[in-house]
């Protein structure tokens, strides 16, 4: 068994690192003030040619393997975990899906934007009454000649107001339930798309999330993603991939706030001496270092199923996405008890881990769908 990245693989890594201490850090805490999207860092990463990391080459992305893409995601949220959503969101549940069950004129349309930076995409699936049953959506589609009309509230969408084409999942056929879902490429354009409400959240404060309202919005076939009745699967096998992304975003979140906790208690005093040579605090790091450590073997064991392409991989990657992200949730609450009041204090960038790590457990799929999920695969097997 090899643990190790390959030579490419960590050469992205040192240069993801070595580019977020510079570029995307510094700024990391005064956007999450402001609630400013990251425009600058994101100029950045297109002309790293990282905003379609997972596309391929050939349409003009950096065509990196799953692993390849969950080293660079962790690198990113470890400075702003609200750009790596905004990557992350982009590249796994919007390019991925149009790589994946595309056809040809539906790639060659989108993945050269949407790897030059030029466009950003988001997916659309949760609604104001439907999250974990994702199946029983309301929003309808109809066909009228070669136009399907949608109509209905999308809600909780990554990359609002700046991204340019979403996967929006309709009931093509209501009553057959996950049958009758369609998956469609809609632009924000389109006549009878609108952008809603922008949502006011505790973290992930420079990403944009909010509602997409659809009415009577015109679709040209042309975009239909897959045939009708496909799109339940299109969006459960997007989910497979997209909780990779969102469990290497825990493991780089968790990672920031394990290194500012060790800054932090080096330097920091209390009867006379710094805090790191008291054992309450030794032991709290290197739990939060272990409990890293094994989420990150969980992200690459799910990355490398995924990238073997010939196995099932649904379980590992709910497994990944459970205990990284629950994981995380206590690792920020750790770096918040060791920076003591100054973890609470909007100075210390671990307050913004601690509600950045928050929604990990609830964006594509709860903790508990994950343990559904896993659970349903566990019965199934014996
Ligand atoms: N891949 C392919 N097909 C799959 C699949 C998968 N991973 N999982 C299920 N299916 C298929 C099943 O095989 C089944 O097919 P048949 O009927 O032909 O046998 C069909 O889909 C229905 O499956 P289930 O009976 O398991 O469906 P269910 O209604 O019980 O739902 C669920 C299963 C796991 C609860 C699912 O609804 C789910 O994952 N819910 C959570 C949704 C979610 O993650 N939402 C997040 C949205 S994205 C977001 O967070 C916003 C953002 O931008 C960050």
């Amino acid at each position: 068994m090899d643990f190790a990245l390959t030579e490419e693989q960590g050469l992205l890594r040192d240069t993801m690192r070595e580019f977020v201490s510079r570029e995307i850090s510094p700024e990391a805490g005064e956007l999450d003030r402001l609630s400013q999207f990251p425009s600058r860092a994101i100029q950045r990463l297109a002309e790293l040619g990282l905003l379609g990391m997972a596309i391929p080459e050939a349409f003009g992305g950096a065509g990196l393997d799953t692993l390849g893409s969950a080293v660079a995601i962790e690198e990113i949220a470890r400075g702003s975990a609200s750009l790596a959503v905004t990557v992350s969101v982009t590249n796994s549940v919007c390019a991925g899906p149009i790589v994946h069950f595309g056809n040809e004129d539906q790639r060659r349309r989108y993945l050269p934007r949407l790897a030059k930076g030029e466009i950003l995409g988001g997916f659309s699936l949760t609604e104001p009454d439907s999250g974990s049953d994702a199946a029983h959506l309301r929003t309808r589609a109809s066909l009228e000649g070669d136009t399907y009309l949608l109509t209905g509230d999308k809600a909780w969408v990554s990359n609002v107001q700046v991204g340019h084409v979403f996967v929006v999942l309709a009931a093509t056929r209501p009553e057959q339930g996950s049958h009758g879902l369609t998956a469609f490429l809609v632009e924000r354009d389109f006549p009878g798309f609108s952008f809603g409400k922008v949502e006011d959240k505790m973290g992930l404060r420079s990403s944009l999330t909010g509602s997409l309202e659809l009415q009577d919005c015109r679709v040209p076939v042309a975009n239909r993603l897959g045939e009708e009745g496909q799109g339940f699967k299109i969006a459960m096998a997007t989910l497979d991939g997209a909780r990779i992304g969102i469990a290497a975003q825990a493991v780089g979140i968790a990672r920031g706030a394990l290194q500012e906790s060790i800054a932090f208690a080096r330097q920091r005093k209390a009867f006379g001496r710094p805090i790191c040579q008291f054992q309450a605090i030794q032991f709290m790091l290197a739990d939060m270092a272990t409990a890293i450590d094994a989420a990150r073997l969980l992200v690459h064991r799910a990355a490398h199923l995924r990238d073997r392409g010939d196995v099932q991989f649904t379980k590992e990657a709910s497994m990944a996405k459970l205990f990284a992200t629950e994981m995380v949730n206590r690792v920020a609450y750790q770096a918040v008890q060791i920076h003591g009041a100054y973890g609470y204090s909007r100075e210390y960038p671990v307050e913004r881990y601690y509600r950045d790590a928050r929604v990990t457990t609830i964006y594509e799929g709860t903790s508990e769908i994950q343990r559904l999920v896993i659970a349903r695969r566990l019965l199934e097997s014996v």
